[in-house]
């Protein structure tokens, strides 16, 4: 028989309160994780955390092993009887599993496995021990529930309020490694996230080959794989694939997290849609190379981990020390993509982002890049933000080409000084007139690399990554910083605050335009230099929690290149990210499509620029690039002087309203209605969080002559309410709507917008 949990003494928001009168250490009972330690008479414990809609169970059995026996929507019920013992052949026993060949750590659900000892599956863990050996079997020695969330040191993660999330950690030993599984549990947002540390109680080093964030093993079950791939300029592109067996993976080794591989994935079931069906999904919060892999093994099993990728690390772990991972956010949705999402977005928005901007209104933006490029002087950019500013624009941004020698991408870097031929009389006297006329001013920096001809460079050559006695490679020209040096980062904190404090600045675009190779670090021995890539990205983010503590009303957007580095870690620092160099609206369909899969939406930059596209030539109106660009965090990117009158007209009445629907799309709930990979357009909705406001925006591809207009059925409405639609004030019920749905309006042309704004009556 297995216990069904039954003594239910309360509720809180939905969730039950449980007895926990086991418990040694006293804990807040309104606490809305629930840990029922089920304690026997041997070393049997078994956890029990429950969030809205999901339940997530794990059990160190009679050896310490720590299985996960559920995760999945909730079943108050013991779900141990769920997991299978079968004898395969040459799976191996543990030794003091004596000659049971039933139980083998091959085939159990593992909530952290390690390499060596008889899990021939991927690991989360791969250490080698002085002597060379390398097997590591943990077992289970106790656990302890915090209130609040745990925080990382160096490292983002995950913040919450004390009534907010509860922390549980779990700790398994064997030997002198001893390893601290933690999860955090935000119930409300059905978020649970995992990070480890790895500790040396030992005499002598160790060295870490592979500490992954975290495992899920998932015993049953026919699953399809969704990862987002992609390229510069086309990134997060949705590619869902059924699993295979054998090991399936989606990885960077480029220093950040790169445009080809996003360290995100979903495992969803195989009829698994917006609105149905079971997924699991996981973010990492780092901006490094990582891996993720899935591997579908012999009976079936899938596992994925996630982490920083071992191929590129190598920790060598002193007696006394620990080692932190970064931390994964975890989510399940039995009701398919879109809650999932939901979740990933509320939990980003609410318990990533910090500062300022977390809740302010994000600024509608011009940024000169793609109206001048490198080719600008003040008096060009003076003209840009006087049009900028006549039309309603918030803020006015200097890209590129401002500072050093920066005539083009081959030189400058590194030289953060104003290059006064082109700003006459300095950074302050341009920022003053910017400012006078009435809007706030941004930059662009670059501070993680430095060109070969720069002052910079000239004077420190050793501060660039780069192996003695061999050229680095360069890409656009230029090299790294070695951002594990405290003179680097010291220079560059030095550099950055000071032209904030020279000028009235509110806003850096924080842009880092290549992948990194040549992995070497002065400061580092050879028995450390496979620690250089996360002490990289540890480098990178002290400088930037030092920034941003120390400039907390100045907004940064993060930037690889358009989105070479967006990731869940950036948004810690960086509220908002610019999301592709690919400004055309027809791609941002497909390339925003899928970065909403994860990441919500006030998070992702987004711009209108000139037709034809400076990226694929096609030409598209200005009001499809708004309504495509509106989904993010708005703003332009041309010189509205060269408008026709009746375009400036047009953005004037779109910067309008914008800034009558941010709220409702930085804040409101997102729903995907359509595929642009598949579909023959692209429509997304917004729903208030009352449910009195909805937005539907799109882009119909082509159009198809002797055609019934298309239909779609929106969602998240309130049945029995009547919206009235803006355009042409028909009022439909909330049932309608959602059942049988509306027409999208008869367009004319190629990549015509769609715009239907509901309020409720
Ligand atoms: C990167 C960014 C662009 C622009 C240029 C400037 O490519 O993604 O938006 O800032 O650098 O060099």
């Amino acid at each position: 028989m297995f216990p069904l949990y039954s003594r239910k003494l309360d509720t809180y928001d939905g969730i039950d309160i449980i007895d926990i009168n086991k418990y040694k250490k006293p804990v807040n009972r309104k606490v809305m994780v629930i840990i029922m330690p089920i304690k026997t008479d041997t070393l049997t414990n078994s956890f029990r955390i429950l969030t809205k809609n999901t339940e997530y169970q794990i059990k160190a059995d009679e050896y310490g092993v720590l299985k996960r026996v559920w995760y999945g929507r909730r079943v108050d019920c013991d779900m141990e009887y769920m997991l299978d013992y079968p004898n395969t052949g040459f799976s191996v026993n543990p030794y003091d599993a004596a000659h049971n060949r039933n139980y083998s750590l091959n085939t159990l659900p593992l909530e952290y496995p390690c390499d060596g000892a008889g899990d021939f599956r991927v690991p989360a863990l791969s250490v080698i021990r002085r002597d060379g050996s390398r097997a590591l079997d943990l077992r289970y020695t106790g656990f302890k529930v915090l209130d609040g969330k745990y925080s990382i040191p160096g490292l983002p993660a995950v913040y919450a309020e004390k009534d907010e999330a509860q922390t549980i950690e779990i700790y398994l030993a064997d030997g002198d490694i001893t390893v601290t599984l933690r999860y955090g549990v935000l119930p409300k947002y059905d978020i649970i996230t995992r990070s480890a540390v790895i500790s040396n109680k030992g005499k002598s080093a160790v060295r870490l080959e592979n500490a992954m964030s975290m495992c899920l093993d998932i015993p049953y079950g026919e699953w399809d794989w969704i990862h987002f791939e992609g390229r510069h300029a086309m990134e997060r592109i949705p590619e869902r694939a059924p699993l295979i067996h054998g090991v399936q993976e989606s990885s960077s080794k480029r220093g950040a997290s790169s445009h080809q591989q996003n360290p995100s994935v979903i495992l969803c079931d195989k009829t698994c849609s917006e609105t149905s069906g079971e997924c699991y999904g996981a973010a990492l919060m780092y901006s490094g190379s990582f891996k993720t892999q899935i591997e579908y093994d012999q009976v079936n099993q899938a596992r994925l981990v996630m982490g920083i990728n071992p191929d590129l690390f190598s920790w060598e772990l002193k007696p006394g020390d620990d080692f932190h991972t970064p931390e994964a956010i975890m989510t399940y949705s039995a009701e398919g993509f879109s809650k999932l999402s939901h979740n990933f977005h509320r939990v980003i928005r609410n318990n990533v982002c910090r500062g300022r901007y977390k809740t302010a209104k994000r600024p509608v933006l011009l940024n000169n890049w793609e109206a001048t490029y490198f080719n600008f002087d003040d008096e060009k950019l003076l003209e840009i933000a006087k049009k900028a500013a006549e039309l309603g624009a918030d803020m006015f941004v200097m890209d590129d080409g401002w500072f050093g020698k920066r005539d083009s991408d081959t030189s400058g870097l590194g030289d953060w000084i104003v290059n006064e031929n082109k700003l006459k009389g300095g950074l302050k006297p341009l920022v003053d007139k910017v400012r006078k006329m009435g809007l706030k001013f941004g930059i662009w920096i670059e501070p993680e690399m430095v060109s070969e001809d720069s002052d910079l460079f000239r004077a420190h050559p050793e501060w660039v990554i780069r192996i003695p006695g061999r050229n680095p490679a360069l890409c656009r020209s230029q090299l790294v910083l070695d951002m594990t040096r405290n003179d680097v980062r010291d220079y560059l904190y030095n550099a950055i605050s000071a032209i904030l404090n020279s000028a009235d600045i509110s806003y850096i675009k924080w842009d880092m335009n290549r992948s990194i190779c040549d992995w070497y670090s002065d400061t580092l021995t050879s028995v450390n230099m496979g620690e250089m890539p996360h002490r990289y990205v540890l480098g990178l983010y002290e400088l930037l929690e030092k920034i941003t503590s120390d400039f907390p009303d100045v907004l940064i957007e993060g930037c690889s290149g358009g989105g070479g580095r967006f990731d869940a870690g950036i948004l810690y620092y960086c509220p908002q990210i610019w999301c592709s160099d690919n400004t055309d609206a027809y791609d941002r369909t497909k390339i925003q499509y899928g970065t909403s899969f994860i990441y919500p939406l006030s998070a992702v930059g987004s711009h209108v620029s000139a037709s034809p596209n400076h990226q694929t030539g096609r030409v598209s109106s200005i009001e499809a690039r708004a309504v495509t660009a509106m989904a993010g965090s708005f703003g332009y990117e041309l010189d509205l002087n060269k408008l026709t009158d009746e375009e400036k007209e047009e953005v004037k009445n779109q910067i309008t309203r914008f800034k009558g629907y941010d709220d409702l799309i930085h804040n409101g709930t997102y729903h995907r209605l359509s595929d642009p990979l598949r579909d023959k357009f692209a429509l997304w909705q917004y729903v208030a969080e009352d449910k009195s406001e909805i937005l539907v925006h799109g882009m119909i591809f082509r159009q198809e002559p002797n055609m019934l207009r298309y239909a779609v059925r929106l969602r998240g409405l309130s049945e029995e309410r009547l919206y009235r639609l803006e355009t042409d004030g028909k009022v439909y019920t909330g049932k309608a709507l959602m059942n049988g749905g509306i027409l999208l309006p008869h367009t004319w042309g190629d990549y015509a917008p769609v715009e239907l704004h509901f309020t409720e009556v």
